[in-house]
């Protein structure tokens, strides 16, 4: 079968019901911690993509049973520090960043030397950035310059650690936690804000967490050594995901559409903030406190007036994963968006910066780029009539993803290249995109 899909037509308007798949952040993590407990931990609705497919994958291998139905799953941990090391353990985290960064603070105390791999987009992204706080803790690592493959080796006498997360990064921040879990006495982080999954969970598990919350910064107190209870757990779905259906419909003359039970953690709400600021009209119903997470059913209705932005800075952690989408609503803006301190979007799974500017380039759009910031000069009139052909982006499932959007909306003929890269994170993507009336070969 060919890898690639050809997008002639754009998608007619539409009025629809759409269920989006589980959060990615969520579904790591509930198994992550699952595997420390000593109890059986049960999630609905866990998100079985590939990144969480390859953190089941190395939990078995590291002696962690697993059952798995349908979007059912089953943990039956070891407890702190139970971990099973076999010699030359290889775990291969795949495409994921989460994974490979958060499995490496829960293996400070491995007993034999554990080599950590990747795919060819994961080798190429920073790894000094977990190394270097875990060493502090006492394992000892072995690699290239902070870069896949990695040796860990680890040690039995952890010492807590005092850290400074300044890039707003949550899988560093969660990378530390997990390791200060496992490690007597207290460990203290101050972390620039970012997604705080980790955190709601650790407080919901009722471990000693203790959060100082400041302006730009949280200050996160651990004390280790403390038993992990069950976590039954029903992962609402990723707003990460639902967001190529808002910026869809919201691009889409006459369209409405609503997404039920979505995760809108506040420090995952940039991208609403931003359309909103945009001009596009979402609404919130039904909002549910659960287990520390905030969940909403959403409903969006398509604009024709898109206002550009000066995207306040405030939003680059809570809108990380959504700017490839936002450069395409800023594309038809009456007017030139600004976005800038962006630099930590190239250290996604491709340098999703210059995958932007790539894109708008080949609409037409006229953009600026540096280093770390964007001048997209939009045009309400936006319509293409050309062939485009998209490959090469390191299988970057948020690159192939918006531009599906993009041919969806703008026109033109479309050929977009690496569409297994959608089973990263969002397998059921293509079929909602045909769902909704779209026609995708
Ligand atoms: C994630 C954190 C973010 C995000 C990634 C998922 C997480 O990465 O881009 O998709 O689950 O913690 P950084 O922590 O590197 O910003």
């Amino acid at each position: 079968m060919s890898n690639f899909v050809k997008i002639k037509n754009k998608i007619n308007k539409f009025n629809k019901k759409l269920s989006i798949d589980g959060d990615k952040s969520l579904s790591i993590r509930w198994a992550l911690l699952s595997s420390q407990s000593l109890k059986k931990s049960k999630a609905s609705n866990l998100l079985l993509s590939e990144d969480v497919i390859s953190t089941l994958k190395c939990l078995r291998k590291l002696g962690i049973k697993i059952k798995i139905s349908k979007n059912f799953c089953e943990i039956t941990g070891l407890g702190l520090n139970g971990f099973k090391y076999k010699n030359n353990l290889i775990l291969n985290a795949g495409n994921s960043g989460t994974l490979g960064r958060l499995i490496l603070g829960l293996l400070v105390h491995s007993k034999k030397k554990v080599r950590l791999i990747g795919d060819k987009s994961l080798s190429k992204r920073d790894f000094l950035r977990v190394v270097k706080p875990l060493e502090k803790f006492g394992a000892k690592f072995d690699s290239n310059r902070g870069k896949l493959p990695i040796k860990i080796q680890g040690t039995n006498n952890t010492k807590p650690i005092k850290y400074f997360e300044n890039r707003g990064s949550a899988q560093c921040k969660s990378a530390v936690m997990l390791a200060a879990l496992n490690t007597f006495g207290e460990t203290i982080i101050k972390a620039k804000k970012s997604r705080n999954h980790t955190e709601l969970l650790f407080k919901y598990l009722k471990l000693p967490i203790k959060i100082i919350k400041k302006d730009k910064f949280d200050i996160i107190k651990i004390i280790g050594k403390h038993n992990i209870p069950s976590l039954n757990y029903k992962i609402p779905s990723d707003i990460s995901s639902a967001a190529f259906f808002l910026v869809l419909t919201a691009l889409t003359k006459n369209s409405i559409l609503e997404i039920k039970n979505v995760n809108i953690n506040p420090s995952r709400m940039g991208v609403l903030y931003i359309l909103k600021l945009m001009g596009i009209k979402i609404s919130k119903s039904n909002i549910k406190n659960y287990k520390g997470e905030k969940i909403a059913d959403l409903v969006i209705k398509s604009t024709n007036k898109i206002k550009p932005i000066n995207c306040p800075i405030k939003f680059n952690s809570s809108a990380i994963d959504e700017f490839l989408l936002i450069f395409l609503v800023a594309a038809k803006a009456k007017g030139v968006s600004y976005f800038k301190n962006l630099s930590e979007l190239d250290q996604k799974e491709s340098p999703r910066l210059k995958w932007g500017s790539k894109i708008l380039n080949k609409i037409g759009i006229k953009n600026n780029v540096t280093k770390n910031s964007i001048k997209i000069f939009g045009d309400p009139n936006l319509k293409i009539n050309k062939k485009i052909i998209i490959k090469d982006f390191l299988k970057d499932h948020r690159v192939f993803m918006t531009s599906v959007i993009a041919a969806l909306t703008f026109g033109g003929e479309w050929q977009i290249f690496d569409k297994d890269s959608i089973n990263t994170s969002f397998p059921s993507f293509l079929k909602k995109v045909s769902y909704l009336g779209a026609k995708v070969d």
